[in-house]
């Protein structure tokens, strides 16, 4: 089957009540273990290139790499999403390319870093709206900041900060006023592996991300068709984190999403997970590993061999736990034409 838009996928999980794993790719063998996990479970999947993968890898290595991806795996939906694309140029750029899916992140301004205005993300999000719609493409936006500077975006507010969390008010506003296919929510999640923010003041011990899971249930009252995205969800599992202490590495005080608090949010309307960090942990937790126990060996394959089985077995892990596992052949693929029907703009 040819690329799917992520909106069939959403919608179908909505219908199935699941969620879907959004997973960042930088380069082959993280799409070939997404794929590997995907086949192994029979999960639709949301495989999504972020601005600073785009810069690493170029965008057109990547879209081939994804078709690659699509032509081997013709039983698995799969959508090819933007994410965090910062203005109308780089969704430009992706549509050109082929992203059956966009997200246009106007909670901040174009550096990636400035909190926006509610006025200026509404104006951003319509224009892609616009230039999206009768292409038959998704689109995803943010209401919302979330915390974290890590990965080089993000508005640089402390992990555990509430000040940007979405208001559930302006949520439906927005949502309404922009008619997006998915809504990105801060509800207190962050990028990266240190997502806590917060410690015991008497033990020092790092404490769990203080979540707002709340707004997610109140939005989800407000807007019951709305499909919610939950960026910042890695679990960040401690085994993880260890094996790369354990040979060599320094990462203390980490802590990520716990996965049945995603859970609860699959309960309320929240349809697409985006997982980055799991797998960076994986696979450099393996390459650590095999570089200490075989020191001697320097040809690429035989470190990135265990770290793509590394990353497979965490995003397969994923699949299951937010319940996409076996719904790959419940439906029908869309493409962007028929699409096109749904949104009014027939061919
Ligand atoms: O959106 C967050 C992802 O972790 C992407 O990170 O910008 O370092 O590729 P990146
Ligand atoms: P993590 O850093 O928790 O994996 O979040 C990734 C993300 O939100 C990508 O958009
Ligand atoms: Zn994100």
């Amino acid at each position: 089957m040819p690329l799917v838009p992520m909106r069939q996928i959403l919608d179908e999980a909505a219908k199935g009540g699941y969620g879907v794993g959004a997973f960042n790719v930088n380069n082959m063998e993280q799409i070939q273990a997404i794929m590997q996990a995907a086949s192994e479970t029979q999960s639709p999947v949301i495989i999504q290139a972020s601005r600073g993968a785009l810069k690493y890898s170029k965008m057109i290595y990547l879209r081939n790499l994804i078709q690659a991806a699509v032509e081997d795996n013709p039983g698995i939906p799969i959508a090819m999403h933007l994410d965090h694309g910062n203005s109308v140029e780089t969704v430009k750029q992706a549509i050109a390319l082929g992203f059956t899916s966009v997200m246009i992140d106007g909670s901040l301004g174009e550096d990636g870093k400035t909190p926006n205005t509610y006025a200026a993300n509404v104006a951003v999000t319509k224009e892609v709206v616009a230039l999206a719609h009768p292409l038959g493409i998704s689109v995803e936006a943010e209401i919302g900041v979330l915390g974290g500077i890590e990965d080089g975006h993000g508005a640089g507010l402390a992990a555990g900060s509430t000040e940007h969390l979405t208001d559930p008010e302006q949520a439906e506003e927005f949502y309404k006023q922009t008619g997006v296919d998915a809504l990105a929510v801060a509800v207190g999640t962050s990028h990266g592996a240190y997502k806590s923010g917060r410690r015991d003041p008497v033990t020092g011990q790092v404490l769990p991300p203080a979540l707002a899971m709340e707004r997610i249930e109140e939005i989800h009252r407000r807007l019951p068709n709305c499909h919610m995205v939950m960026h910042g969800s890695s679990s960040v599992p401690q085994e993880l984190v260890d094996i790369i202490n354990q040979y060599g590495g320094k990462m203390p005080g980490t802590f990520g999403i716990p996965v049945e608090q995603i859970q609860r949010g699959i309960k309320h309307g929240v349809r697409k997970i985006n997982v980055d960090t799991d797998i960076r942990l994986a696979m450099t937790g393996a390459v650590r590993k095999l570089f200490a126990e075989k020191p001697d060996k320097f040809d690429m394959r035989d470190w990135m061999t265990p770290a793509r089985a590394a990353a497979a077995e965490v995003v397969k892990a994923r699949m299951q736990q937010f319940g996409a596992a076996g719904h790959a052949g419940d439906y029908a693929p869309m493409t962007l034409d028929d699409m096109k029907k749904v949104y009014g703009f027939a061919r």
